[in-house]
């Protein structure tokens, strides 16, 4: 029973994945929530209201007022009651009028009064759910802080094959709860992250790089997310990205493309994390057509690349926090403690390239993390989610109170 005592709000929208929702009611009741089910007209052509009220035990909403008894339906009062409303399965016409404001039933008037979370499992066919009518709306919802469960992959009703069946009501139930059990301590915070390598152009072929996967960096992005911040992720090419489609994406190339994404979102965020592993120099100018092999060696000419890290450390904000990463191969202590002050770190990750399981493209790591204030804690070799964890943990525990 672990959403006992918890009110949803379930809306259904027209989408052949509607039959889901009869299951995804009984699952919900099952852990103890109370269930009220608003539907859109569509949605009666998928399944019907008496199956949706015999599951959720209320009267199922669907219009303004009942016309043959004028009986009102409050949609400012379904929203004041909801602890969560889940559009699940939410349709493009109705995903499009949330992101419009447009406010012509039921479902879209309740949205725009309820003050509770919003979570939506979208469900439409492939080039649909890729078509950038969608993406966009997705995008906008996303600003508003609404939650997007991301559509499956699999067979389609159309007989294609590809991400856009709704989420199996199993897997929604456990965002449910999760949403309701985590600690939500970044709940309204802004995130910066940089994460994965960078690519510094020798020519249109070629290029210098490291061996980040960005692995660390997904796994710290998706544990801020479930905590409820708010997260921007700069992110070096090829690079993983996280699970969670909240999270908002900023593919970079080089040092310098890191740079100028980073320092334009810096001053709004509250937290930012390097985790990338950038570039410390870069070809002083890449050739311009593909360098032909001659002579036996060949020398190259590099400039220091700007230090992101540094640079927006001398802009912090004392409301800011700044975590840096320091990846050593030698005197690892001395060279992560000089980085923590020099860059103006509130705390710095230590991984040591000498540990068994830390470091690059591992699905582990084993940390050390120094706080500026002198603290220090050291880490078992544990899997990324947990050392993101317990990165979370740190930052909670700083002196500037998040
Ligand atoms: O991506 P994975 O395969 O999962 O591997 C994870 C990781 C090993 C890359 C990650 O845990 C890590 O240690 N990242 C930082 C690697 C690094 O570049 O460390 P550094 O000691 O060179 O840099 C110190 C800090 O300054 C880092 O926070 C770095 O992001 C930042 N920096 C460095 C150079 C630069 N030009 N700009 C920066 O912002």
């Amino acid at each position: 029973m672990q959403l006992r005592g918890k009110r949803i709000l379930l809306g259904i929208t027209g989408s052949i994945a509607a039959y889901k929702s009869a299951s995804l009611t009984r699952l919900l009741f099952k852990e103890g929530a109370e269930v009220q089910v608003i539907m859109s007209t569509s949605a009666l052509d998928f399944i019907t209201p008496l199956t949706m009220a015999t599951l959720s035990k209320h009267p199922v909403h669907h219009e303004f007022y009942d016309p043959k008894s004028g009986v009102w339906t409050n949609h400012v009062d379904l929203g004041l009651w909801a602890d969560l409303f889940l559009i699940a399965p939410i349709s493009a016409n109705t995903l499009a009028k949330l992101a419009n404001g447009i406010c012509d039933n039921l479902m879209a008037a309740t949205y725009l009064s309820a003050r509770c979370p919003v979570m939506v499992a979208p469900a439409m066919d492939l080039d649909m759910y890729q078509h950038p009518s969608v993406r966009k709306n997705l995008e906008t919802i996303l600003s508003f802080g609404n939650l997007i469960l991301d559509a499956e992959e699999g067979e389609l009703a159309s007989g294609l094959s590809g991400q856009g069946r709704m989420m199996e009501p199993e897997n929604i139930l456990e965002h449910v709860i999760s949403h309701f059990s985590k600690s939500q301590a970044f709940k309204g915070k802004k995130v910066l992250l940089t994460s994965g390598p960078t690519q510094e152009a020798l020519d249109p072929v070629r290029f210098i790089s490291n061996h980040s996967s960005g692995k660390m960096g997904a796994a710290l992005a998706d544990a801020f997310a479930e905590e409820g911040a708010e997260v921007y992720l700069v992110l070096g090419l090829g690079a993983k990205k996280p699970k969670n489609p909240n999270i908002r994406i900023y593919p970079v190339r080089s040092a310098k493309d890191m740079h100028q994404a980073a320092a334009e979102i810096h001053p709004k965020m509250d937290i930012s994390v390097f985790a990338a592993a950038v570039a410390d120099y870069a070809p002083r100018n890449a050739a311009v057509e593909k360098i032909k092999k001659e002579g036996e060696g060949m020398t190259l000419d590099l400039v220091k690349n700007v230090d992101i890290a540094l640079s927006l450390g001398k802009e912090k904000l004392p409301h800011q926090i700044h975590v840096g990463f320091a990846l050593e191969t030698e005197n690892e202590e001395f060279h992560a403690k000089s980085k923590l002050e020099k860059k103006n770190f509130d705390l710095i990750v230590l991984n040591s390239m000498k540990d068994t399981g830390a470091g690059f493209q591992l699905d582990t790591n084993k940390v050390s993390l120094f706080f500026a204030d002198g603290r220090s804690v050291v880490s078992e070799v544990l899997p990324k989610k947990q050392i993101a964890e317990m990165i979370l943990d740190g930052i909670k525990n700083l002196p500037i109170k998040i």
